[in-house]
């Protein structure tokens, strides 16, 4: 198996990317996640056995030289690129008339800038394995909330994921973007609680991801929105 696909997930040291990771090694495929914190990735790593297939590489999502170290990382250790997952984001849970702008920036950088920074670093390994790029957005991308700026970034997801594929389509590149409601994750810890109502679980959207990576060759799905049942917006 030393030609399996390899992937590169931002942010893939818990929630939705750790899951995306879990099932992707489980399919025999090679799997690089970054993240901030060197000790959530040796955590992560740890919890799995430490997988000969999985390479950790701590590095800020939203900072080219560490995006573009984090790609060739992974190229130099696997030799090829299948697919990113430009999954690394979080929110303030504040609101743009009454939150804290100190806040903002980060998550601006991290939610809209770092995609376009994995893309950018990426494009040319992908163009040689006619590979995906995924973009985990939200349903926040699509339906207006109340005072949301976290919304707002992941509404530019959803126009970059459109706007990439407008470009990569014809080199052969896969796009899709994934937009979950809401999910037990991490994601939860700033707001204080888990919201109320019902949860999606971080493995049902992992799930979503490999079912986009496993069409056949020459199948592109765009765009996949879910819901946890009783989610009415
Ligand atoms: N949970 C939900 O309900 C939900 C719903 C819709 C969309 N989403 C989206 O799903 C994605 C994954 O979130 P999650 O729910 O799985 O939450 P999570 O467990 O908090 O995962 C986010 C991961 O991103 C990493 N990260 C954050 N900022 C980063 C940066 N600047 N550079 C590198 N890594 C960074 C975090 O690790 P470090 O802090 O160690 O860097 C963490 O491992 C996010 O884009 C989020 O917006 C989540």
């Amino acid at each position: 198996m030393t030609d399996s696909p390899v992937a590169l997930i931002t942010g893939g040291g818990s929630g939705i990317g750790a899951a995306v990771a879990r099932r992707l090694l489980d399919a025999g495929q090679r799997v690089a996640v970054t993240g901030r914190g060197e000790e959530r990735l040796r955590d992560f790593a740890k919890e799995l056995g430490e997988p000969e297939d999985l390479l950790t590489i701590t590095g800020n999502a939203a900072e080219y030289d560490d995006v573009r170290t984090a790609v060739d990382t992974a190229l130099t250790r696997f030799g090829r690129l299948d697919t990113i997952v430009a999954n690394a984001g979080f929110a303030t849970h504040d609101s743009v008339a009454e939150g804290d702008p100190a806040g903002w920036t980060e998550m601006v950088l991290t939610n809209v800038l770092g995609p376009a920074l994995l893309i950018r670093a990426a494009i040319d390994a992908l163009k040689e394995t006619r590979g995906r790029i995924v973009l985990v957005g939200s349903v926040a991308g699509f339906v207006p909330t109340p005072g949301n700026f976290y919304g707002a970034t992941k509404w530019a997801v959803t126009g970059l994921a459109e706007n990439t594929r407008r470009q990569v389509t014809e080199w052969g590149v896969g796009v899709t973007l994934i937009a979950p409601g809401r999910v037990e994750t991490p994601f939860w810890d700033s707001y204080g609680s888990l919201p109320p109502g019902d949860l999606l679980t971080a493995d049902q959207i992992a799930d979503s991801v490999v079912w986009a990576l496993r069409q056949p060759a020459g199948v592109d799905v765009n765009t996949v929105v879910v819901r946890p049942v009783g989610q009415p917006n």
